[in-house]
């Protein structure tokens, strides 16, 4: 017989007929002739209710087994007359795994930081099936939207000879023998002996190999890992995670920035509509408020102010910020906080960074201090995106890359999309992460990742 899931289960009309379910253990309550066996498979965020009468074969063993054992359960679907739509009478159950009495997720609630520590664990628990079911979702909804408006989907490289951001946060990767390196009379390291002929490196961003794409087949889009050396043991940066990055020719700041608030206005609507049952888990659990805030969201217009305006906004709020706010500087956590969670509170689009804090591909503005960047901040999360109109003009580009020190011989490449028919174009960058962590409410971004990498963290 073919198992069904308990979301199949769910979905179908109970009269009588025989199933085969499968799953674990999150609580029996045994009684004078009969127990109730309640069970998860994942399928879902809801539970399955199990009636087992004590004729079964092997009542007595089953019915001592302990949260967290695996059963298989032949039964008839019935109509509950509990809370649930259906239960199932069983007919006969096979205990597939059993767990002693140590398994680390009992009934009683445990903590976050508990729960790190078994990450291989804690997708069995309510809270971490729900993040990682609408995980699922926003994956499907990104290509979904970007398929449907025409955009291809690119697989950039993950191995490569450039720190594209510029900002120095790279993964080494070499095979050279740390106790025996090759290096030259000056005792510099001679890398031409590494694998690759060169010093090599896990990639920051796919954006600069996305833009070859744009500028060829239009509007693309990449969906892959990333990967960032930085030094930041805060609640939204891991050294490994997911970004989308769309990428589209011909267009400038103003379509990018919009294309950025309809992309998490369709994720959100998308979740709302396919992930009911766990949202409405987060909105009871995890973030009171959370439904009514993101059907707002996914309905209203985004702000959208430059980067001097933010810089007013946040001198005249006359705050004592522990980051002093002065043009010129970062926008710390603390200053787009006030920004989203106080002044607007709602999402905000940034425009128009000051030129020295940004990467040097954006687009120089005629002001010669600013460049057509843009960030888009959220409540309780911060920068989600961050993008900009690139440079098209290659003689401002490599003025640029000289002023930062580039190696011009990498980028050459990158150079010829400016030689050859260069156009106005423009991307963005979405950090898969914190679009989660603010759909889902959840508040530290280790607990969106299947398994999280910060630093001094590689476990699993
Ligand atoms: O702003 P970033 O650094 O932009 C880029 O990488 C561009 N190449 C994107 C582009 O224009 N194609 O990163 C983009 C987004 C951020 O807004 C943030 O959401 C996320 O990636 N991000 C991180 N998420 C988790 N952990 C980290 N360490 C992150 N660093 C950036
Ligand atoms: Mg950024």
């Amino acid at each position: 017989m073919k198992r069904s899931t308990v979301k199949e289960l769910y979905a179908t009309k109970p009269s009588g007929q025989d199933i085969l379910v499968k799953g674990w253990i999150r609580s029996i309550r045994v009684s004078k002739s009969f127990s109730f066996i309640v069970i998860n498979d994942g399928s879902c965020q809801k539970d399955l209710q199990i009636i087992a009468d004590d004729q079964l074969e092997g009542y007595e063993d089953f019915t001592k087994s302990l949260t967290g054992s695996a059963f298989a359960i032949y039964g008839k679907l019935v109509e509950s007359k509990g809370k649930q739509p259906v239960e199932v009478h069983a007919n006969s159950i096979e205990v597939l795994g059993k767990a002693p009495q140590d398994y680390p997720l009992q009934k009683k609630g445990t903590s976050m930081e508990f729960l790190r520590e078994i990450a291989h664990l804690r997708p069995r628990t309510n809270t971490f099936g729900a993040v990682f079911r609408v995980r699922h979702e926003l994956a499907q909804a990104t290509h979904r939207f970007f398929s449907d408006k025409g955009f291809y989907y690119i697989h950039t490289p993950i191995l490569t000879a450039m720190d594209a951001e510029g900002a120095g946060e790279l993964f080494r990767v070499s095979t050279l023998d740390p106790k025996n390196m090759p290096y030259d009379k000056s005792g510099n390291i001679i890398w031409e002996k590494d694998y690759f002929g060169k010093e090599s490196y896990l990639c920051v961003t796919g954006q600069l190999e996305a833009e070859a794409f744009a500028c060829s087949m239009g509007s693309v889009y990449t969906f892959g890992p990333t990967f960032r050396s930085e030094n930041s043991n805060t609640t939204r940066h891991l050294s490994e995670f997911w970004m989308i990055e769309p990428e589209v020719a011909f267009a400038d700041l103003d379509e990018i920035a919009l294309l950025g608030a309809e992309y998490i206005q369709y994720m959100i609507k998308h979740a709302l509509k396919y992930c009911k049952d766990e949202l409405e888990f987060f909105n009871r659990f995890i973030e009171k408020g959370l439904i009514d805030k993101l059907t707002k969201v996914s309905t209203s217009d985004f702000k959208q102010i430059t980067y001097t305006e933010a810089v007013d906004i946040l001198i005249k709020s006359n705050k004592s910020f522990d980051y002093p706010v002065e043009w010129g500087a970062d926008l710390q956590t603390e200053h787009e906080r006030y920004l989203t969670d106080e002044y607007y509170k709602g999402p905000v689009i940034v425009t128009d960074y000051p030129k020295g804090i940004k990467a040097f591909y954006m687009k120089q503005n005629d002001d010669n201090k600013t460049v057509r960047a843009m960030d888009i901040l959220v409540p309780g999360v911060g920068e989600i995106i961050g993008g900009s109109q690139r440079e098209e003009d290659l003689d401002k580009l490599t003025k640029r890359m000289k002023e930062l020190n580039l190696e011009e011989s990498l980028y050459n490449w990158y150079l010829d999309l400016r030689r050859f028919g260069s156009v106005p174009h423009s991307g963005f960058g979405l950090g898969f992460e914190r679009a989660i962590m603010y759909i889902t409410g959840m508040s530290n971004i280790r607990d969106v990742i299947p398994f999280y990498r910060t630093p001094n963290h590689i476990e699993f």
